[in-house]
């Protein structure tokens, strides 16, 4: 944690991320204004237009076919020449390359539909959390080419950026965290050789595209999709460094493969809002349903477990609320404009089944989840997570939701901190005391007080976890040392 994302964490009431392009596209209950303003009418229109084409989509398939890796040796080639490529990149001044960037974040708005429907197909992700997604990648291109400008005029210092980088994005955020890796990596003067994770690589794919469109060397940036892990395998051993977004596993294996690995990895969470009497309810029964539910609880933000404290576990309000809202959820697939939670990526297996599907010991069902096809599952509420049990301390990463009370905030802070991970964090409270004595104890890289924990802010809300949810020497992503720590720092005066 450090003090930017601490403060900047500090977030009162929802927000919804911001850039100087954002428009409303679906907003939470369409169907009840969409008579009655125009503005929305022309947006639930365009939706409509996207929505009709995420069923079949194909957009990207063409730059995947044309950027398969097959073959050690040819993950080998594509590292040196993105290698040799680089050199003329890293001449270019900070100032130069922020340009480039700038053109990209004016692509990807250009092509916000088309990012939100292939992210639609391939991922299941709903319209407007494909908007926001968008809105995100585009933040981060602005703020990075900002932050490129300043590695100009280090005082006292230049700035060396490394040869290579490699970035390795999850399929949850398909646009944004790609975005986010490969553009903070090309604005340091970094080439770059991007995979795309599997199971949205056309998402990742169609993003390649725009950023070469818009002015970023084909050969600095260098799109690879394959089949075979050993082929990664030989990218994480050939490149100077990696970014990597994905789980606490991904990152031991990169490490097992090499040791002396450079590393900026982002990995799981177990995340927990805790609510006071103090709080308020309504707000929270709201930010916690959007936390845990929204992109069907596959973030590694979401809030998995929500810890009542005190009056507010023995009263059945926030229990019933709760269940009320989660039950009045809409569920469909990205192409359903009404739905207010889609699918899971792909039919849930192993961890994420049993929790779906089995309970531990004190608990109970408050919402029983259920199938309605392969992917898509109603969301599940489970009352009485018993501290320390297996549902406390494991990752489910989908749609489920646990319950857990403690008598005071000093045990439901002992509760929060007690899993391995401490990537996000949430407290309800409107009691400055009750803030303050959070703030002080919690252990999360991202603090949200009276906000949802999902959705940091580019800049405003630097993003990274704490223990085992970050693996490696790196500063929060969309923060202002990010691109720092991704190069190295010579100083004129050696006995500085
Ligand atoms: N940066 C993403 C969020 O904050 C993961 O939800």
């Amino acid at each position: 944690r450090d003090a930017a994302g601490l403060v900047s964490g500090l977030a009162y009431g929802p927000r919804r991320k911001q850039n100087r392009f954002e428009r409303t596209v679906v907003p939470d209950r369409f169907e009840n204004t969409r008579d009655t303003d125009p503005a929305l009418h022309a947006n639930i229109e365009w939706a409509e237009k996207i929505a009709s084409r995420i069923p079949g989509s194909k957009l990207g398939a063409d730059v995947v076919a044309e950027n398969m890796v097959n073959s050690d040796a040819e993950a080998r080639k594509v590292v040196q020449s993105v290698a040799a490529a680089a050199k003329e990149w890293a001449a270019r001044t900070g100032k130069e390359r922020a340009q480039v960037l700038r053109s990209v974040a004016q692509a990807i708005e250009d092509h916000r539909g088309e990012l939100i429907e292939v992210a639609g197909s391939e991922a299941g992700k709903a319209i407007d959390q494909g908007d926001v997604e968008v809105s995100e990648a585009i933040d981060f291109a602005l703020y990075y080419a900002d932050l490129a400008e300043e590695l100009d005029s280090l005082e006292g210092a230049a700035y060396v950026p490394v040869s290579t980088t490699l970035v390795t994005p999850p399929w949850n955020f398909p646009i944004a965290i790609p975005a986010g890796g490969v553009l903070a990596a090309l604005a340091t003067g970094s080439g770059v050789v991007y995979k795309p994770a599997k199971l949205t690589r056309r998402t990742g794919s169609f993003l390649a595209k725009l950023m070469w469109e818009a002015g970023v060397p084909r050969d600095v940036l260098a799109l690879v999709c394959m089949d075979k892990s050993s082929y990664g395998r030989v990218l994480v051993e050939e490149t100077d460094q990696t970014i990597l977004t994905g789980s606490i596993d991904t990152a031991r294996m990169f490490r097992s493969w090499r040791p002396d690995l450079r590393l900026f990895a982002e990995t799981s969470g177990k995340n927990a809002i805790i609510v006071t009497p103090n709080a308020d309810i309504d707000l929270a029964v709201k930010d916690v349903v959007y936390s845990a539910f929204g992109h069907a609880g596959q973030k590694c933000s979401a809030a998995s477990l929500v810890i009542l404290v005190g009056s507010v576990g023995f009263s059945k309000r926030f229990q019933r609320q709760l269940c009320d809202a989660v039950r009045s959820l809409k569920l469909g697939h990205p192409h359903d404009l009404a739905a207010q939670m889609g699918p899971m990526v792909e039919p849930p297996h192993g961890k994420l089944l049993k929790g779906l599907t089995e309970l531990g010991e004190g608990e109970a069902w408050a919402i029983k989840p259920r199938k309605i096809d392969d992917k898509l599952w109603s969301p599940g509420v489970r009352a009485g997570v018993m501290p320390m049990s297996e549902y406390h301390l494991t990752e489910y990463f989908g749609p489920i939701l646990g319950v857990m009370r403690a008598d005071t905030l000093g045990e439901a802070i002992a509760w929060q901190n007690a899993v391995d991970f401490g990537l996000t964090a949430g407290l309800h409270s409107l009691d400055p005391d009750e803030i303050s004595a959070w703030l002080d104890q919690v252990q999360a890289g991202n603090v949200y007080v009276n906000r949802g924990i999902t959705g940091a802010i580019v800049r405003r809300q630097p993003f990274g976890g704490w223990k085992r949810s970050s693996v490696g020497a790196g500063t929060k992503a969309g923060g202002p040392n990010y691109l720092i720590g991704l190069g190295h720092v010579e100083w004129a005066d050696k006995d500085l």
